[in-house]
């Protein structure tokens, strides 16, 4: 790192408050001496990718770090750069931070926060050290604490795999990394989830007491790039990523018995492509087996806006071939973009509605990122029912058979599979209709409003012409986005699932039929709604929704 972006960051500690704050503090905060009215929103953000050695005007090939190129398209912008390879100036950090802070903190009940705070290691001529990264990090975690936890809202990060030195490579802890984390994120990390912290970078906060809990995960462990870890294979019990997998257990477990419901948050999604094999067959285990708990599973690290299903499915045995293939561990590349690969695993829905058993699906919801890199700015404001009245304690419903075993009976006697979690999964499921992630009650998820800065607004950014977040899309029907009277009554501005103020002008008319922002008229983020928009998106014939989602994926852009 160069003299002047030490100096930079060491400008950037003088100005800071530093919070002491004990991690109970924040959800009793001088506000909240009564509880903080539940607004029933939260924020999430992820991959804000700050970058000390920015440089407006430098050239994109340079990653904005240096030269002037005499095509002025190809110069770096003062607040960020669109769809290139260039990470987020500071200027775009602070005003984003900012931003929501100013217009958004008093409208959310908590921040998920999902992790890489430190730019990509993309130039040869400035690789990154430890030290940049941690001090990126301090930087913008001293931010979090100023726009939220300082007003009472409880803020959940997560590890990402650019926020260690080398990038991916995390060794199983304690170690200086989770140690290094265990002091930058001591405000926000619950004081009794500490010492399971300083171990493996994971931890549970309740973030609206005895109901609602988020369990930060560490994916370093079960990221395939992360080769310092086994990958949670059965015949390691000590790995880093099983162990991890058993704390987990035990706390769904805790939550479901406290009749909890819980978010699970970090930073690579589970999918085949991005995580070892047999962690992700835990991965989805325990999302179908807790499905009546889990109100949802919210991931970073893509930047590219979607969101894929998990299925009983992926807990059937691999093929000999693959799974000889896992023992040499190569990295997975799909020939296929991502939007085909979604619209390919859409196809095997059920062609019937009825014919789907929900009971086999969980939903993972991937948020694009604050950095331009490869696409643009954004951040998205999840709605969630705080009004319902659940029909029952879930507790009381007893775990059931399912067919996750299948024919594995036989098949599980050969050596190859014998000792893999393929064949040890069989605990009954706990799934229910009547749970918030199946049906629209107390703490389901509604919808979410997804922002960003377009091309043009950041483009035409300078020093003395700010740029601006612009609602992208809502998932919400239209006449959703205002509520009944009788709600309006009873919850006032809050009964809004969007503030009014953040909608733009043309959908601020309870009789608006501006339909431009809200193509997927999801009644709510339930797993039911969820399948259903898969199974439109898997018709070729809904040719607009398809292009409509590929565009927001992509942002208008192509696959970065
Ligand atoms: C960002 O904010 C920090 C702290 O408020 C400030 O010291 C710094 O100068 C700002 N940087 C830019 C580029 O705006
Ligand atoms: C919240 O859940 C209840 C059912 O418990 C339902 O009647 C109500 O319409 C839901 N609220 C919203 C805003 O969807
Ligand atoms: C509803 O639409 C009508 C025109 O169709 C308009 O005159 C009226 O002002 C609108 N109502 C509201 C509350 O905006």
């Amino acid at each position: 790192m160069s003299t002047k972006s030490h100096f930079l960051l060491a400008l950037l500690f003088l100005n800071l408050e530093v919070f002491a704050i004990p991690a109970q503090v924040p959800l009793q905060a001088p506000e909240t001496q009564n509880a903080r009215k539940l607004r029933g929103r939260f924020l999430h953000i992820t991959d804000i990718h700050p970058d000390p050695h920015y440089k407006v005007d430098a050239s994109h090939t340079s990653s904005c770090h240096r030269n002037k190129p005499k095509k002025e398209k190809t110069r770096a912008g003062y607040y960020g750069t669109p769809f290139s390879e260039c990470d987020s100036p500071f200027s775009l950090t602070n005003f984003t931070l900012d931003y929501l802070d100013k217009q958004w903190s008093s409208e959310i009940d908590f921040v998920v926060w999902t992790g890489d705070n430190a730019r990509h290691d993309n130039d040869r001529a400035l690789p990154r050290t430890t030290k940049e990264i941690y001090d990126l990090n301090r930087v913008v975690a001293r931010r979090m604490e100023d726009a939220f936890l300082s007003k009472g809202i409880p803020v959940i990060p997560s590890l990402g795999n650019n926020d260690v030195w080398p990038h991916n490579i995390l060794m199983p802890g304690p170690n200086s990394i989770t140690n290094e984390y265990s002091s930058i994120w001591k405000s926000f990390i619950p004081f009794p989830s500490y010492q399971v912290f300083q171990r493996g970078a994971y931890y549970s906060a309740e973030v609206i007491p005895n109901s609602v809990a988020v369990i930060a995960l560490n994916t370093m462990y079960f990221y395939d790039s992360n080769k310092a870890v086994g990958g949670c294979e059965y015949k390691e019990p000590q790995d880093p990523g099983n162990l991890q997998f058993d704390w987990l257990e035990v706390q769904l477990e805790m939550y479901r018995d406290r009749d909890m419901q819980v978010y699970l948050t970090g930073h690579v999604p589970p999918s085949p492509g991005n995580f070892f094999p047999e962690c992700y067959v835990r991965y989805v285990e325990l999302s179908l087996r807790f499905q009546d708990t889990i109100l949802g599973h919210l991931f970073g690290h893509m930047n590219a806006d979607h969101f894929s299903l998990i299925e009983a499915e992926d807990l059937q045995l691999p093929s000999v071939e693959s799974s000889q293939h896992h023992l040499d561990r190569p990295h997975q590349e799909s020939k296929y973009d991502l939007f085909d690969t979604l619209i390919r695993d859409f196809g095997d829905l059920p062609k019937s509605e009825r014919k789907v058993d929900f009971d086999n699906y969980a939903v993972i919801n991937v948020s694009p990122s604050v950095v331009p890199n490869p696409y643009l700015p954004s951040f998205r404001v999840f709605t969630y029912n705080t009004t319902g009245t659940p029909k029952k304690s879930i507790k009381r419903k007893h775990g059931h058979r399912h067919g996750g075993m299948g024919d594995k009976k036989t098949e599980c006697k050969k050596e190859i599979y014998a000792d893999t979690w393929w064949c040890k999964l069989s605990k009954p499921w706990y799934s229910d209709p009547d749970s918030p992630s199946r049906t629209n009650t107390l703490w389901s998820p509604l919808g979410y409003a997804q922002y960003n800065i377009p091309e043009k607004r950041l483009d035409s950014s300078s020093e003395n012409r700010k740029p601006k977040y612009k609602l992208e899309y809502l998932t919400f029907p239209l006449e959703l986005l205002h509520p009944s009277s009788e709600a309006a009554d009873a919850k006032g501005d809050f009964a809004y699932p969007i503030p009014l103020r953040h909608l733009p002008q043309s959908l601020r008319s309870p009789n608006s039929t501006k339909m431009k922002y809200t193509p997927y008229q999801l009644p709510d983020l339930t797993i039911p709604s969820w399948v259903e928009l898969a199974r439109l998106l898997a018709d070729p014939k809904e040719k607009k929704l398809r292009k409509q989602f590929r565009e927001y994926m992509y942002m208008g852009g192509e696959e970065g």
